[in-house]
């Protein structure tokens, strides 16, 4: 990353002389983009992931549910597909699924271009930026000075705010900004704001180059260093990113835990950019590691959490989801924590084969914490919110597997994009099982599980000829938790990716790939000993531009 932000530097400065943003307020009132069949069927544009319409997107940003709208904002450059001078694009959806596009809500300024952050509903107005009758929406962001980095100081990072009193429609950037300012450390970024309701006062989750920074805040304006938490623990193979802490009640049980995500780039399992996690306590200044998560993060070699010799416990083992957080202020009622990721890596994002836009996020998921054979975990799962776009579904019946299967082909599905389900049974000690995609050009992926190395694993070397990074083609793995002999999988499957949740959600690999025409074949090998296909369902995902007007 060092290397584009130097990059960058010339671009924002090229940016800033044709640009009229940098009073900091927008007001820009251009109507919302309307998402089309007709501007979103370029190849390989998903049909029911995220996508910015046009130009470059990474981390999702300022996830905060307000008024029944859903708001997600993105690291975006409008001017290329590349990364660049960094703005917070804005979408909103009343289901996760469809998205509306609204115009930019952050623009680069003065201080800098506008780098990861989260955002946050001041109910009680204890900023004063809002009244207690229509309170601020405040986004709270890393301000990037590539200026000041270029003239080689170490404190050109530090955090805004910026506020909004029309449910984000338009942004003030706060006159006093920076809110918190950088003690002299080059990685001071990516602020995740949540109210701690037992202290009354505010926590700032912060990523400090190799660690995690704690600061509280009584009015969002002014912080104070609280504790930092983890820089002789975890995964350290690059600098610690985009960090999130919520509390979950562990499935089945009244207690609570906290959860503390930490993205890292490199030195994700698979390489390059991945999302690890801590599960402990919190008491409104200190995280503390719960022991025994402690314990399975320390053993060696870990149990089942070793891939490729890598530390660390990951919310996802695929090598595409990276700087995922969860969305604030849910109703209590609703309940859920829900999760978001961008899915690409920093080894390739932006030479991926697509042209008008780079990028697309992760289905929405929901995180839940579980007792495994391996230790506390967190789980994810899909939003069942996904139903909406479920078109023809086909269930397969109960049968033997002994060599393969066809899911397609045989059955009237021929869709793309699809939601496929199996419950698969293990005959015997060594059997092992994958789920084939391909094309008529012999292109394919295989999502499968390997009973030598007990890992499941993703396979995209001959996606596609994949000549665009050398980085790119390759097996990935993770580990299987559960030890019992039934497999259940589920598979979302897009134009250009797919995200594996096998058994229930305690292993989960997200992979893109680009194949030069959609993968429409699907099958289900079992070699080495027999498999039971239990019961099995797909579902057409139908496209989320099916219709011009968004749910
Ligand atoms: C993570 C990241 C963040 C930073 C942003 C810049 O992907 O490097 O740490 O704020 O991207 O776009």
């Amino acid at each position: 990353m060092k290397k584009i932000y130097a990059i960058a530097a010339l671009g924002l400065l090229l940016y800033s002389c044709s640009s009229n943003q940098n009073t900091g307020e927008n007001t820009d009132t251009a109507d919302a983009v309307t998402a089309t069949a007709s501007s979103f069927d370029e190849p390989h544009r998903p049909q029911f992931h995220f996508t910015p319409p046009s130009g470059w997107m990474n981390d999702p940003n300022g996830m905060v549910y307000y008024k029944g709208e859903y708001h997600l904002f993105y690291q975006h450059n409008p001017d290329s597909t590349v990364w660049g001078p960094m703005h917070w694009g804005h979408a909103v959806s009343n289901d996760m699924v469809h998205w509306k596009h609204l115009p930019i809500a952050l623009y680069p300024d003065s201080l800098g271009m506008i780098f990861s952050g989260s955002a946050v509903v001041d109910i009680s107005n204890t900023s004063g930026l809002g009244t207690k009758v229509n309170p601020a929406m405040v986004a709270i962001f890393t301000y990037h000075n590539a200026e000041q980095e270029r003239v080689g100081k170490n404190d050109f990072q530090t955090q805004g705010i910026a506020f909004s009193l029309d449910n984000g429609r338009s942004w003030t950037k706060y006159k006093n900004n920076p809110v918190l300012k950088n003690p002299g450390i080059r990685d001071f970024r990516d602020p995740k704001v949540s109210w701690y309701e037992a202290g009354q006062k505010w926590i700032m989750t912060l990523a400090v180059k190799d660690h995690i920074s704690f600061y509280s805040s009584k009015n969002l304006l002014d912080w104070k260093l609280e504790s930092d938490f983890g820089a002789d623990v975890g995964a350290h193979g690059g600098v610690w990113e985009c960090p999130d802490l919520f509390k979950l009640k562990v499935n089945g049980t009244n207690e609570e835990k906290w959860v503390l995500l930490v993205n890292i780039n490199p030195g994700a399992p698979n390489g390059g950019s991945g999302t690890q996690y801590f599960i402990g306590s919190f008491d409104g200044n200190r995280f503390v590691m719960d022991p025994r998560f402690e314990a399975g993060l320390n053993a060696k070699p870990a149990i089942a959490t070793a891939v490729n010799g890598q530390e660390g416990i990951w919310l996802d083992y695929g090598r595409d989801e990276y700087a995922g957080v969860t969305w604030a202020n849910v109703p209590d009622s609703d309940g859920r924590r829900l999760f978001m990721g961008w899915m690409s890596n920093w080894n390739y994002a932006n030479v991926v084969p697509t042209e008008k836009w780079r990028s697309a996020m992760t289905v929405a998921r929901t995180l839940e914490l579980e007792n495994t054979p391996a230790g506390l975990r967190v789980v994810s799962q899909p939003v069942q919110e996904l139903q909406n776009i479920y078109g023809d579904s086909y269930t397969f019946k109960e049968q033997a597997v002994s060599d393969t299967l066809t899911l397609s082909g045989n059955v009237p599905f021929t869709s793309s994009t699809f939601d496929l389900q199996l419950d698969l049974e293990r005959l015997s000690p060594d059997g092992q099982f994958a789920v084939e995609l391909s094309n008529n050009q012999n292109q394919k992926v295989l999502i499968g599980y390997d009973a030598a190395r007990g890992q499941y694993y993703i396979d995209r070397r001959k996606a596609s000829s994949n000549s665009f990074s050398d980085n790119f083609a390759g097996i990935h793995y993770a580990p299987r938790l559960a030890t019992d002999d039934s497999f259940p999988v589920r598979l979302l499957v897009d134009v250009a990716s797919v995200e594996f949740f096998a058994d229930g959600g305690k292993t989960v690999m997200t992979d893109i790939f680009f194949p030069d025409e959609v993968f429409t074949k699907i099958r289900l090998i079992a070699d080495k000993g027999q498999l039971r296909l239990t019961s099995g369902i797909i579902h057409d995902l139908k496209s989320i531009y099916a219709s011009a007007e968004q749910k």
